[in-house]
C-alpha cells in the first residue's frame, strides 16, 4: 500500500512553531511540494522540493502520479484544512490517502490577538471572491474576520462599508500573523488611510452601522426597494412566504426559473454562504438586474442563463441537479413545468407562483396530478389616502408547492 501524502501546516513563524509530529513528516519524507514562500521556511534536506506551479489545481494529479511511489509532503499555510491545500487534496484523493498535521489557522491567531470567542466569529473569504461577498455577513454590531487576498484588501473593504452604510466599522488589519514581522494596523473604515502593508493579513472587523442603515438581515423578505430594476418581482411578502416554501438548507442548489430581478434567488444565496443558485431570464434587460442586484446585495456569484426551459441545458454539470426549483414565470410555457420536474432531484422541493388565471389553473392541474400543497396569499398594504390610510390590495398570488417522492409522485 502506497504511504499517504502528509499535509503539514507550518505557520510564519516557520520552522520554530512545528510540532516534533510535523518536524518527523518534513524530515522522513522523499518529496516535499509546496509554495516557493513554504519550503523557505524548512532547512536543507535531501528530498526533492517541487515548487507549486501555476495554475496549480490542473497540474496536482501529474504531480501526485509521478510520484507515486514516493513518500510526499505537502506544506499548506496555517491549518491546511482551513480554506487550504487540504481541503482540495482530499476533494481530489479521498480522505483515505491524505494525513493531515495541523497548525493554528490565521482566523484563530487572530481571535488570539483580539480576545475574540473564535466559535462567534465568523470568517469570510475574499482570497478568490470579489469583495461584495462580504455584504451578507454584516450587520450591526456584528464581529468578522476576513481572510484576505493581499495588501489592498483592506482599503477595498474600508470603501465597501463605507459605501454600504457601515463606515463607523472599527477594522483591524493583522500581517505576517505569528511571524517575527507581525504587525497591526487599526482604524476606522471611512477613515482608512493606512498604505497597503503585508500581503499576508487577516482584517478583523467590529460593524457599526450609521444611523438610517437598512437593516439588511440574511433573514427573507428583504425591503423591495434594495432590489433595482423594472418592477417585475416577487414582493416582499408573498417572497418571504416563497423562501419559506423552498426551505433553503446549507449547501443546497436552486434553480429560480423566471428570474425578473433576481430576487428569490439572491436571498435564497443570501440565508447561507454554502447556498447556490442559478436563475434563468428571457429578457436580456432583467438578466442585466440580475447581475447588478446580485452584487450590489453580495452574492456576485449567481450565474443567469436565458429563455427556460430550453437554457436547461446550457447549465454546467455541477449546476444541473437542483434542490429547489422555483417557478416565478413561464409556468404556462410549453413543457416548463415538465421539464423542471424532471430535472429536480427526487426529494427536492417544487414551488410555482401564479397570478394569472391560466397559470393558476395549469397548477391545479399539478395539483391533482402530484399533490402537494395549494395556498393563495392576499396581500394589503396600507397607503396613504388623502389624508388617511387605506388598504391597498396587492395581487392575489397562487402557489403550489411540492416534494417530489419519485419521478411521478409528490406530497
Ligand atoms: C413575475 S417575474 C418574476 C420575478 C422574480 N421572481 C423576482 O422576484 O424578481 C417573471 C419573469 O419571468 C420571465 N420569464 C417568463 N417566461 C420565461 C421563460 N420561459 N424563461 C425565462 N424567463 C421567463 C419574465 O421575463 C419575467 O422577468
Amino acid at each position: 500500500m502506497t504511504d499517504p501524502i502528509v499535509v503539514v501546516g507550518i505557520g510564519a513563524d516557520g520552522w520554530d512553531g512545528l510540532s516534533a509530529s510535523a518536524r518527523r513528516a518534513i524530515e522522513g519524507a522523499d518529496v516535499v511540494m509546496g509554495s516557493g514562500r513554504q519550503l523557505a521556511l524548512i532547512p536543507e534536506s535531501p528530498a526533492l522540493r517541487v515548487d507549486w506551479p501555476s495554475p496549480l489545481v490542473p497540474a496536482l494529479p501529474g504531480l501526485f502520479e509521478q510520484h507515486h511511489d514516493r513518500r510526499v509532503c505537502v506544506l499548506a499555510s496555517g491549518d491546511p484544512m482551513f480554506h487550504g491545500i487540504g481541503v482540495t487534496l482530499v476533494d481530489l484523493l479521498g480522505a483515505e490517502r491524505v494525513r493531515v498535521i495541523s497548525h493554528p489557522s490565521s482566523a484563530t491567531l487572530a481571535c488570539a490577538r483580539l480576545g475574540w470567542a473564535a466559535h462567534e466569529t465568523p470568517v469570510v473569504s475574499l482570497v478568490n471572491r470579489p469583495v461584495d461577498t462580504l455584504l451578507p455577513a454584516l450587520g450591526d454590531h456584528t464581529r468578522l474576520l476576513v481572510l484576505s487576498r493581499d495588501e489592498h484588501t483592506p482599503a477595498a473593504a474600508a470603501e465597501l462599508l463605507t459605501k454600504h452604510g457601515f463606515g463607523l466599522s472599527r477594522l483591524t488589519v493583522l500581517g505576517e500573523l505569528g511571524g517575527p514581522d507581525e504587525s497591526r494596523l487599526d482604524g476606522t473604515a471611512s477613515a482608512w488611510s493606512h498604505e497597503p502593508g503585508a500581503r499576508l493579513n487577516v482584517v478583523a472587523i467590529d460593524c457599526r452601522a450609521d444611523s438610517g442603515t437598512l437593516r439588511l438581515t440574511r433573514m427573507p423578505g428583504l425591503p423591495d426597494v434594495v432590489f433595482t430594476g423594472d418592477g417585475q418581482m416577487t414582493k416582499h411578502e408573498i417572497r418571504a412566504l416563497t423562501l419559506c416554501a423552498l426551505a433553503p438548507a446549507a449547501g443546497e442548489l436552486l434553480w429560480d426559473v423566471g428570474g425578473g430581478s433576481g430576487t428569490v434567488a439572491i436571498e435564497w444565496m443570501r440565508t447561507h454562504p454554502l447556498c447556490r443558485a442559478v436563475t434563468f431570464e428571457r429578457s436580456a434587460a432583467r438578466a442585466d438586474q440580475i447581475e447588478s442586484n446580485a452584487s450590489a446585495l453580495g452574492v456576485p456569484s449567481l450565474p443567469v442563463f436565458g429563455d427556460a426551459p430550453a437554457a436547461f441545458e446550457d447549465v454546467p454539470p455541477e449546476l444541473s441537479t437542483p434542490d429547489a426549483i422555483f417557478v416565478g414565470g413561464g409556468v404556462t410555457q410549453d413543457g416548463l413545468l415538465e421539464e423542471c420536474w424532471s430535472r429536480l432531484r427526487l426529494g427536492g422541493r417544487m414551488v410555482a407562483n401564479a397570478v394569472t388565471a391560466e397559470s393558476e389553473a395549469l397548477l391545479l392541474q399539478w395539483f391533482s396530478k402530484c399533490g402537494g400543497q395549494l395556498r393563495k396569499f392576499q396581500v394589503y398594504r396600507g397607503e396613504p389616502l388623502g389624508g388617511f390610510t387605506a388598504w391597498r390590495p396587492q395581487l392575489p398570488v397562487a402557489q403550489w408547492s411540492v416534494t417530489k417522492q419519485s419521478k411521478g409522485d409528490a406530497a
